[in-house]
């Protein structure tokens, strides 16, 4: 297989925002994830110091927060200034003391470096709630909201940029779904008067990549908004601890750009699709394992939620084989980056997420050290590349029936800023190495940093690293050099950079 590469054929230049987070209130990823007052690791605002030290690492651009589908009850009112007022949520079921609010948020985005992207309301909440909600955090002293935030100590405005207009929904598991029809007029509401608000806001709302409800809800607001949000579990949503195995896990990998496809082929039929770009603004191999309430106090009750670990919590479920998929679907969100603007793993702590917190310490599970990979050793402008006689390979899907997916899956890229080529490269194959040969016009050093493990059930826990980023170096690049690639491995190999 040999990799062709013209610096002249650009995609465009990719977004940071691809490489963005999602954090809920759910299960431990605030309380007692990120947020845990009287930990030893936590700073004097209660935020753990190790986990916020991980996140700088793989320089989170942007995160997404509260929910989920904690939001569609959720009002953020009753969790701003001195009289905060529980909140029985409706969606985990579980009380939430509302001592993290929208100020701890802004607070917390501070130091972590990111941009603040904020969900709002739309199952139980008016477009005036959520409007209001842009007047608190947006305004610099017109209104009662701006004023309220001033009087909590907040004299600038948090300037939040990034809305989202509900969560999921179309979905009959969200708190005050709604049919398409009423989504289309209630986005359209919500938008017109958030931006009355700040017209500087970009806004989203919950979408599918299915025809209908897209189609209705870009009529009736496609003026207002800036992106379309879609979220993709590929591994659905589990009852029965029944992860799909690694055959099917790799056939998910080819369902990413499908969908990509089906909503760039609607925004480019409605002719939007130079305005609103796609916002992948929850995303994951694995969907959720149901968590027994009992067992998930939100960090009120420490003991409980430590012990018993629930499924979510367990570290052997997140292996090399998530590690593969989540490099396959950054590479498909690189090559489509004229479209996709954003994306938010979700989520960024606990859960299914790549950080994992306990009392004394996390541990970075395999998806973490793939946005390493990328963050840190990609470059920010794509090209596209052509590879020569790419193998098949032939794997089972989750439904048990055969199909086809490429063994290797490739984004390259160059830097705006400097010379050279970084290009992701995974080899899906679980047992067999492959060679790629490089043709391109480069000079300079080749370097490959690349995720390894020793199988693709690989994975961290406590005190068991399994998973690593690692870094070798190859020597000058010579034209038609070919590179060793283990099997189930996603890397970056580095040339005159
Ligand atoms: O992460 C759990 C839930 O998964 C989120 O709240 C929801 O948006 C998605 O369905």
């Amino acid at each position: 297989m040999k990799l062709h590469i013209n610096r002249k054929h650009e995609i465009g230049k990719r977004n940071p925002m691809i490489y963005g987070h999602f954090i809920e209130h759910f299960h431990r990823q605030i309380y007692g994830g990120i947020y845990d007052p009287g930990n030893p690791l936590s700073d004097e605002t209660d935020l753990r110091m190790d986990v916020l030290e991980a996140m700088q690492r793989i320089k989170v651009p942007v995160l997404r927060w509260p929910g989920g589908c904690f939001v569609s009850s959720y009002h953020w009112k009753d969790a701003v200034g001195k009289n905060r007022k529980p909140l029985f949520d409706k969606a985990w079921r579980v009380e939430d003391p509302n001592t993290f609010g929208t100020d701890e948020y802004i607070e917390m985005c501070k130091k972590i470096g990111c941009e603040p992207y904020i969900c709002t309301n739309a199952g139980t909440g008016t477009p005036e709630e959520m409007s209001d909600w842009v007047e608190y955090c947006n305004l610099e002293t017109e209104g009662q909201y701006a004023k309220q935030r001033i009087f909590n100590g907040y004299n600038a405005p948090h300037r939040v940029k990034y809305w989202s207009i509900g969560n999921e929904n179309y979905g009959f598991w969200e708190i005050g779904a709604k049919s398409s029809d009423e989504w289309g007029r209630l986005v359209r509401e919500s938008a017109k008067m958030i931006k009355h608000v700040d017209s500087e806001t970009e806004l989203t709302a919950a979408a599918l990549t299915d025809l209908e409800w897209n189609i209705n809800l870009l009529k009736n607001s496609g003026q207002f908004l800036d992106w379309i949000s879609i979220h993709e579990y590929w591994d659905g949503i589990q009852q029965n601890n029944d992860y799909a195995d690694y055959e099917a896990v790799m056939a998910y990998t080819n369902l990413t750009e499908h969908s990509i496809q089906k909503v760039r082929g609607l925004l480019m039929a409605m002719g939007l699709d130079k305005k609103i770009k796609i916002a992948f603004d929850e995303w994951n191999l694995r969907g959720w394992y149901h968590p027994n309430v009992h067992t998930i106090r939100q960090g009120i009750m420490k003991e409980e939620y430590l012990y018993p670990r629930d499924e979510n919590d367990d570290n052997t479920k997140y292996t090399m084989a998530d590690a593969v998929f989540t490099a396959c679907f950054l590479n498909a969100l690189n090559r489509n980056c004229d479209i996709v603007g954003m994306a938010n793993f979700a989520p960024i702590v606990n859960t299914r997420g790549c950080i994992y917190t306990y009392e004394n310490g996390i541990v970075l599970r395999s998806t973490y050290h793939v946005f390493d990979l990328y963050v840190n050793y990609m470059g920010d402008i794509v090209l596209n590349a052509w590879c020569e006689d790419v193998e098949k390979m032939n794997v089972y899907n989750k439904a048990g029936e055969r199909e086809e997916t490429d063994v290797l899956d490739i984004a390259a890229t160059a830097f705006s800023n400097r010379e050279g080529f970084a290009i992701a490269v995974v080899n899906k194959s679980d047992s067999e190495e492959k060679r790629l040969g490089l043709e391109l016009e480069a000079s300079g050093d080749v370097q490959f940093h690349y995720i390894s493990g020793d199988s693709t059930e690989a994975y961290n826990d406590v005190g068991h690293d399994a998973v690593t980023l690692e870094h070798t170096k190859l020597g000058p690049y010579k034209p038609g050099m070919s590179v060793a690639l283990k099997p189930h491995m996603a890397g970056v190999i580095r040339i005159g950079c």
